[in-house]
């Protein structure tokens, strides 16, 4: 059978409400035009976010009746622990509440006078936390991550002329550095074994710490095992033991690919580091053995560990995501090419190009899914990077839309209705309006910043 299906079937169901388009306007109005603003039961389909929305399996609710709540040395600490290190035998496996509470220790115990920490592109919590310790946030990406067209394999991978350049003109001043799996920014593009390996060999070079954000560190390995040479025959979970077996730590946040609502972890195997990183965890996120999770959390993980490295779940996975854009390309809708690990990333500037950047397209474009189909997205673009530190505005790189999709949570026809009502908005986007920034706070202003159409 060549038609891959969903591996899995229903056993408690959530009703979605639906609302009408007179209704969503209203709504819309009420949230000043910033979508996360909206109420989620006014939204029919959310692909706001495939963080902490995938549904849990029945194992995986097992888990958390099993889940015990010691307060140290719990057993369903080291169960968790135990899975981290099935797949990323770090030597410290360090539990956090998400993945920017990892984040924020982690860059709050480095040095950071004049410091700077390279990746391929630093998410905006990542970025964010790392320049509030005053240090600054470089993205390296290759080129070919920039071109939205552009059919490339591995389109996350890190520019490693400019990351070499970095580290003889300015090493002193790198405390480590970072690649995200899969490439979240740059459109969920994966990032290759290669390249990986190669970064690797770069930091040992220098004397660096190679660190993964590795979110979405499965579907990269699927990526890997579908398109890099070499790896055709490999489990997923090799693959994804490899590509850890080349960092000396990684950032997590659970609500990804270990497929639970919420949890996260820091781990590393420098036991200095460690130490340093578990004095802030108790200031700020509990005991090590809990560090901001419930025992039943760290059970539902342990779980969520083993499903994500299925093969006929990361095969299903990356087939549905495909099939979305896949759709949309047909439609003549511009799109991240090839499609990502778990969104679909629609090119608003290049849609829209009656918009310019400062007008916001991006956010033009969310908004009018919402109002027209109650669907909702998520504007990665000039509205969420064009404030720059120094408080002047700029067009981002690029004004993406990120259809994400979570995980195990809609079926085909989910889509196919997303994919009809795109299909009609295209018929009309020379109509969308222009969008004007009414308020906006003084950092990852996305979150609640106003709008207005610009009639
Ligand atoms: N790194 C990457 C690459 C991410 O995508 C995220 C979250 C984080 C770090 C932070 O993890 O949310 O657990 O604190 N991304 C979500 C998203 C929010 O919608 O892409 P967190």
């Amino acid at each position: 059978m060549k038609t891959i299906i969903e591996p899995f079937r229903m056993k408690s169901v959530e009703p979605l409400t639906l609302t009408t388009e007179s209704e969503r306007e209203i709504y819309l109005k009420e949230a000043n035009y910033n979508l996360f603003a909206l109420k989620s039961d006014h939204v029919l389909i959310d692909l706001l976010t495939d963080s902490g929305t995938s549904a849990m399996s029945t194992k995986q609710w097992a888990g958390i009746q099993l889940g015990d709540e010691s307060y140290a040395g719990s057993p369903s600490y080291y169960r968790f622990e135990k899975a981290v290190k099935e797949l990323a035998p770090f030597k410290h496996i360090i539990p956090t509440h998400q993945g920017r509470a990892a984040e924020k220790i982690l860059f709050s115990i480095l040095e950071n006078k004049n410091k700077v920490i390279p990746n391929n592109t630093h998410f905006d919590t990542t970025r964010a936390n790392i320049e509030s310790c005053q240090i600054e946030a470089l993205d390296l990406v290759r080129k070919e991550g920039l071109d939205p067209e552009l059919i490339h394999p591995f389109k996350g991978n890190i520019d490693l002329d400019k990351l070499r350049n970095l580290l003889e003109t300015r090493g002193d001043d790198v405390p480590l550095v970072m690649l995200t799996i899969t490439n979240n920014s740059g459109g969920g593009q994966p990032v290759s074994m290669a390249n990986i390996r190669a970064t690797k060999a770069l930091c040992d070079e220098f004397g660096k710490l190679l660190f993964l954000d590795a979110c979405r560190f499965a579907e990269n390995a699927y990526f890997i095992k579908l398109r890099e040479q070499g790896y055709a025959d490999k489990m997923p979970k090799e693959i994804v033991q490899e590509i850890f077996s080349y960092a000396d730590g990684m950032t997590m946040s659970a609500k990804k690919d270990a497929l639970v609502n919420m949890g996260g972890w820091l781990a590393m195997n420098d036991d200095d580091l460690a130490m340093k990183a578990r004095n802030v965890l108790i200031l700020t996120e509990g005991f090590p053995t809990y560090g901001g999770l419930s025992g039943r959390d760290l059970d539902a993980i342990a779980v969520g560990l083993e499903e994500i490295v299925d093969e006929d779940y990361l095969s299903y996975r990356l087939a549905s995501t495909a099939y979305l854009g896949n759709a949309l390309d047909k439609l003549g809708i511009p799109i991240m090419k090839p499609v990502g690990g778990h969104a679909v990333y629609i090119d608003a500037r290049r849609m829209l190009p009656h918009l310019a950047p400062l007008e916001y397209p991006g956010q033009a474009l969310a908004i009018e899914m919402y109002r027209l189909g109650g669907i909702r997205a998520c504007e990665i673009g000039t509205v969420m990077f064009g404030r720059q530190a120094d408080g002047s505005e700029q067009a981002a790189a690029m004004d993406l839309v990120r259809l994400a999709i979570p995980r195990r949570v809609y079926t085909q026809s989910h889509m196919d209705y997303c994919i009809e009502c795109l299909a009609e908005l295209n018929s009309n986007k020379d109509k969308l309006k222009a969008i004007k920034i009414t308020w906006e706070p003084s950092m990852l202003r996305h979150f609640t910043a106003h709008f207005s159409l610009i009639e």
